[in-house]
């Protein structure tokens, strides 16, 4: 990916912030798609997209490795940005919240305020990805960390929908109908909110469901909660007991590349697992062009 991906002093900041590691090796690996998980090496997405295609159909996921090192930075940089964010004070939180910009979906339906909401069992920061102006941005610092891993994820997205609908690829540019989707959840999977009664101990904080959109894309997370139904295998995969926190991205589709594509893409079913009393925060992206769904209706 381009280091222009990000301006200048972002860049600084994020070499700053990395400058303690070593960097990651970005030769690319070995396709291990036989392994337990499939796996994609993100250089090899475009000279390789035929086998690109067959893996993510196979499994309905994929997990793309050896991102590079800016790729590295940008992702572990926007997540201590959200670990101090999420670990303000409730009322510094809530005035990230725009009472005035409301998100819809790509059917026009009202989904939620742009910015910050508390729900009983997480907390999320939502942007409509399109609209940054119209964001309440808790700061410069972490408004210039989020659009630049969004700018890094968005053409990886990008790319790989060229590659999934070939010829008849209708470019997003200059995404004026763009309904994608980033957002940031922090689960902090307290003890207090476990079931005592579930003799697995293995609960959930979201139950199965398929999204809507295009690619879903998340920089795989130091905390394990996201399960995906393994189209090839039909059993239920922690993508991230087999994934590097920080330096790899865990790619699915939604219901709308399945309906775009074929022979189709599946949509990838998944829920999110609690993880008993670890905090997890989670960068998310869901890809939602207009050409792709039946046209919006406003009010
Ligand atoms: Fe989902």
């Amino acid at each position: 990916m381009e280091i222009s991906a990000f301006d200048e002093q972002a860049s600084a900041q994020f070499y700053y912030c990395c400058s303690a590691q070593q960097p990651h090796k970005t030769q690319p690996r070995a396709n291990r798609a036989e392994g337990p998980i499939p796996r994609f090496p993100l250089q090899h997405l475009e000279t390789h997209a035929a086998e690109f295609l067959d893996t993510i159909r196979k499994h309905g996921f994929v997990v793309l490795s050896d991102i590079g090192f800016e790729g590295e930075c940008l992702c572990q940089n926007l997540m201590l940005h959200l670990q101090s964010f999420f670990a303000q004070d409730d009322w510094s939180k809530a005035r990230c919240t725009s009472k005035n910009n409301v998100y819809r979906s790509e059917r026009g339906v009202p989904m939620w305020f742009l910015g910050y909401e508390l729900d009983t069992f997480r907390e999320a920061f939502r942007m409509q990805a399109s609209r940054p102006d119209a964001q309440p941005w808790p700061s410069t610092d972490l408004k210039k960390s989020w659009l630049s891993l969004l700018k890094f994820v968005r053409e990886i997205c990008d790319k790989c929908l060229a590659i999934a609908i070939g010829k008849d690829f209708v470019p997003p540019s200059p995404y004026d109908n763009d309904y994608s989707v980033a957002y940031a959840v922090h689960y902090p999977n307290l003890d207090s909110t476990f079931d005592p009664y579930n003799p697995s101990g293995h609960t959930l904080n979201i139950n199965e469901h398929c999204d809507p959109s295009l690619f879903v894309i998340e920089p795989c997370t130091h905390v394990q909660g996201l399960e995906i139904l393994d189209h090839n295998s039909r059993s239920w995969i922690q993508v991230e007991q087999h994934c590097i926190p920080g330096k790899e991205l865990i790619l699915f589709g939604g219901k709308a590349l399945q309906r775009s594509t074929y022979p189709p893409i599946p949509a990838a079913p998944h829920r999110v697992g609690r993880a008993q009393n670890q905090s997890r925060h989670v960068f998310i992206y869901e890809q939602k062009y207009e050409s792709y769904f039946d046209a919006p209706v406003f009010d």
